[in-house]
């Protein structure tokens, strides 16, 4: 039952955050999660592989052991569905904002173009681990906003190489990332309603006005968001 005063529930919103390793995804997520807040939005933020118990196990497997591309792919979405039916689905039901590092873009630019793994078979994955019934039919969940650090792979490298100890993917050699930069660029051709392409080259102050600006464009954050980041 609502009463007549009630503000209507916010509709929950989903928005992944994608691009290669280096790009510098991560430090833009806790700006983004502190301006919604501040609008006061309920803001969940996680992360893939991994954001339940069960997937943080799989995500230290993925990163640290050797294994086949299909072990690889099947455990990257056995870990999202435990992701999606314990964490994302319920925020998204409750109204939430779900801010994700990484989601299914990442599988089809990683294991798909990086390493050469069958698309048509990941498709088949991505509708089994991902329907949605709370969608309706037989639907299943997209984000509704990818927000892509574009950079280009040498940048990138660059980058990693004065940064911290490569984990199983950040180890592999610049023509893997030249692959996996071209699989995110098809993805984002692929969904282009979907896609924000943000110029990662610049510096933190500049991508983050161009993250703050699409969001405002979309009406998820007062278009002065940008300039107090
Ligand atoms: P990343 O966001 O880079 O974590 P961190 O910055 O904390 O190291 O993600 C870890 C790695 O997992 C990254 O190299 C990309 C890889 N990955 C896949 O190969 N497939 C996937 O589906 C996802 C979500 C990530």
């Amino acid at each position: 039952m609502t009463t007549p005063h009630a503000t209507p529930a916010k509709a929950g919103l989903f928005i992944t955050f994608e691009g290669i390793d280096g790009a510098g995804k991560s430090s833009h997520i806790d700006a983004l999660a502190a301006a919604l807040r501040a609008q006061g939005r309920q803001v969940v933020v996680t992360r893939e592989p991994g954001g339940t118990p069960l997937a943080e196990k799989l995500r230290t497997l993925l990163l640290n052991d050797a294994m086949d591309p299909l072990t690889e792919a099947l455990l990257v979405f056995a870990g999202r569905r435990d992701h999606l039916r314990c964490v994302i689905e319920p925020a998204l039901a409750r109204g939430d904002v779900v801010l994700c590092d990484r989601f299914t873009d990442a599988t089809f630019a990683y294991q798909g173009a990086g390493r050469g793994f069958d698309v048509r078979l990941l498709s088949i994955l991505e509708h089994m681990a991902q329907a949605a019934p709370a969608l309706g039919g037989d639907s299943i969940r997209h984000p509704d906003l990818t927000l892509w650090f574009d950079l280009p792979p040498a940048d990138a490298a660059a980058r990693l190489a004065a940064a911290r100890t490569p984990d199983r993917f950040e180890s592999q050699p610049e023509d893997f990332f030249a692959r996996v930069a071209q699989g995110y660029a098809d993805r984002a051709a692929g969904a282009p309603a979907r896609f924000v392409r943000l110029d990662a080259r610049q510096e933190r102050g500049a991508v983050w006005a161009q993250l703050a600006a699409a969001l405002a464009e979309r009406g998820h954050l007062p278009a002065a968001a940008g300039a107090t980041a």
